[in-house]
């Protein structure tokens, strides 16, 4: 599919949904302490275990945030990037989630919960909750997540493909395929943030070192010092290699403010980064940020943007099911 179509898609699907009714977003009907009555300890098991799980593999935390993102915005935060396919059909399959870690740890998750609470927590929540605690013990804030999310069983790698941005994106194409979520502006400045924690593979931006337009030439709008540190991490030839670099080099494992004031000075990894700053709103959100002298308006922020991306899509009441595995094979 051509570039051009694949953009026009998040538009076509806005419009369908459009057509279909209200927005799901606007009738999720989760809540906070969804599992109080049915199973109380169900957050206490999933931060007990986040814990335990990022004392074996600290590189975990920014997986499981950004699983989150990846399930919510690909048919609803409903689980389904966990579902496998034989035929390689399933959203882990597609492209931009082959890079996501943090299955495993969901599903031990899930185990520990389904000894304790059968067929009560969904998958959709343990990601939900798993994200926010991995942002917590980053030294993140700590928010409450709503729950109430049930899980769906359909997964299709195509809609991974069509509904995550690539990282080449620009700032109106990022708006679009948040609007489609709907996510303003504002969600985008302050989810991106997420990017203070992680790495990404070379294959992810190289593009922007080697050949941005097609004539071997280097994104003039990436910072140049930075730009050469990136090149010796990512050599040429390398390119598709598992080398991984920090997305915010310097605090790559602390959930701050300097992912802002690296993507102020230029020094956004990818274009998606950068392109922060070609909008006036999203603009003066980095300025903002980068310019703070504590994080605590950001953490309200973030806490406020994450509940809202936690709504979109979500199955809930009898919708959708709770099963006892995350990842079953769906064909
Ligand atoms: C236009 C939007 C976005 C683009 C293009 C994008 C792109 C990427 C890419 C290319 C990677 C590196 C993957 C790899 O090579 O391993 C990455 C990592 C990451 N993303 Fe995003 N992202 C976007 C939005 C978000 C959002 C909204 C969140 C969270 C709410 C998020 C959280 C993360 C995290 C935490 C990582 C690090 C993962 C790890 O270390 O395993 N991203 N992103």
């Amino acid at each position: 599919m051509s570039r051009g179509r694949r953009r026009l898609l998040p538009v076509l699907a806005l419009l369908l949904v459009a057509a279909a009714g209200p927005s799901s977003s606007a009738e999720a009907e989760l809540v906070f302490g969804f599992y109080n009555a049915t199973c109380p300890i169900a957050e206490g098991v999933v931060f007990a275990e986040m814990r335990a799980i990022l004392q074996e593999d600290a590189t975990l935390a920014p997986s499981l945030l950004r699983m989150h993102y990846h399930d919510c915005f690909v048919q609803g935060c409903d689980g389904s990037v966990m579902l496998r396919s034989r035929r390689g059909t399933a959203e882990r399959d597609a492209a931009p989630n082959r890079s996501m870690r943090g299955f495993d740890a969901v599903e031990r998750i899930k185990a520990r919960l389904e000894m304790l609470c059968p067929l009560t927590v969904s998958c959709a929540d343990i990601i939900a909750m798993a994200a926010r605690d991995a942002v917590h013990l980053s030294q993140g804030p700590w928010y409450e997540v709503e729950t109430g999310r049930r899980d769906g069983n359909v997964t299709v790698a195509e809609y991974a493909a069509n509904d995550l941005a690539p990282p080449d994106s620009n700032i109106v194409d990022v708006k679009t395929f948040f609007s489609v979520k709907s996510l303003n502006s504002r969600d985008i400045a302050v989810l991106f943030g997420s990017h203070s924690i992680g790495t990404s593979h070379c294959a992810a931006f190289q593009k922007r070192l080697y050949n941005f337009t097609g004539a071997m030439d280097q994104d003039p709008t990436l910072d140049a010092r930075y730009a050469r540190r990136l090149r010796k991490l990512c050599p040429r030839a390398g390119g598709r290699g598992r080398t991984k670099v920090p997305i915010d080099p310097g605090s790559g494992f602390t959930f701050d403010l300097s992912y802002y004031r690296h993507v102020l000075a230029t020094g956004g990894l990818f274009q998606s980064d950068g392109s922060l700053l070609h909008d006036a709103s999203t603009r003066g959100y980095v300025e903002k940020m980068a310019n703070a002298s504590s994080p605590d308006e950001y953490y309200k922020d973030f806490a406020a943007a994450m509940v809202k991306m936690g709504r979109t899509d979500v199955l809930h009441g009898s919708q959708g099911e709770v099963r006892t595995t995350c990842g079953v094979f769906v064909d």
